[in-house]
């Protein structure tokens, strides 16, 4: 049966060289409104490269993005923000000496000029109250008595910043390894947020080598291997076994042929 939905985010064959490295490899993928896909395969798959080519950091060198059924050339993150697709890269930091307010408007000190700016600089106060809130709507709660970024727990600095990513997007997320580094109880709270963002029908992209995770969060899982997708469905045809053979590349093995005299 066709899906008829216009998805919030396509890509189609989309390649990327680094240098001889081919990173990519005619990637096609497509997620939306209201779903979490699962990205994952093995570290040099090409996750985090897909990820920087979707949210306009790297520029792919040939391929299609469509965010609702529109194409994009991004020229700058920035484009892919405008368009509603928010990134939390991979060991993106915050900046630990501001406060946690500006960590989540960090940036987007101009866009909020024409809201809370008062000739021209910005409201410190207000910003930090909105910024709270923001990350408070989406179920994360710093406690009151911190205010800079290097007063957080790893675990909190990381609510933080996919707080900052789910507050900012209108359309998709993506989310490279975000629960990485957290503590058991942090990660689950995480997969929480992940699902207000798909409840808030987002489309989520979630990158993790945490395969129960993985299988626990999604609807769909994209595996992918050496640059390619190998495979994509539904996330009910998955079981921890063939899915660790699918992102390993143990279920093309097949028994050595028997040699011939
Ligand atoms: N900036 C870069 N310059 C050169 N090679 C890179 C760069 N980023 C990634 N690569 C290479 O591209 C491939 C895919 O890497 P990456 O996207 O980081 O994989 P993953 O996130 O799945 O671990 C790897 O072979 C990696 O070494
Ligand atoms: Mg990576």
């Amino acid at each position: 049966m066709a899906d008829e939905r216009v998805p919030a985010l396509e890509v189609r064959g989309i390649n990327k060289y680094y240098g001889g490295v081919h990173a990519l490899s005619d990637v096609s993928f497509r997620a939306y409104a209201g779903e979490i896909v699962g990205l994952v395969g093995d570290n040099g798959a090409g996750k985090s490269t897909l990820i920087k080519v979707i949210s306009g950091a790297h520029e792919p060198d040939t391929g299609e993005i469509y965010v609702d059924g529109q194409r994009h050339h991004w020229r700058s993150p920035l484009e892919a923000i405008e368009a509603g697709i928010e990134t939390l890269y991979q060991d993106s930091g915050l900046a630990p000496d501001l406060t946690i307010g500006s960590n989540v408007f960090l940036g987007r000190e101009k866009m909020r000029r024409g809201l809370l700016g008062r000739l021209g600089f910005v409201d410190q106060r207000a910003m930090e109250r909105e910024a709270l809130e923001d990350l408070k709507k989406v179920g994360i709660s710093v406690p009151l008595s911190k205010r800079t970024v290097a007063e957080l727990s790893g675990g909190q600095r990381q609510a933080v910043a996919i707080g900052r990513a789910i507050s900012w997007a209108r359309k998709v997320i993506l989310l490279d390894e975000p629960t990485n580094n957290l503590g058991a109880r942090q990660a689950i709270e995480v997969l929480d947020v992940m699902r207000s963002a798909r409840e808030q029908g987002l489309a989520v992209i979630f990158i993790s080598h945490t395969l129960p995770h993985v299988l626990e969060v999604t609807d769909r899982i994209v595996v992918m291997r050496l640059g390619r997708v190998v495979r994509d469905a539904p996330t009910s045809g998955f079981t921890a076994e063939n899915l660790l053979a699918t992102i390993t590349g143990l279920d093309e093995l097949r028994p050595p042929p028997t040699p011939t005299a």
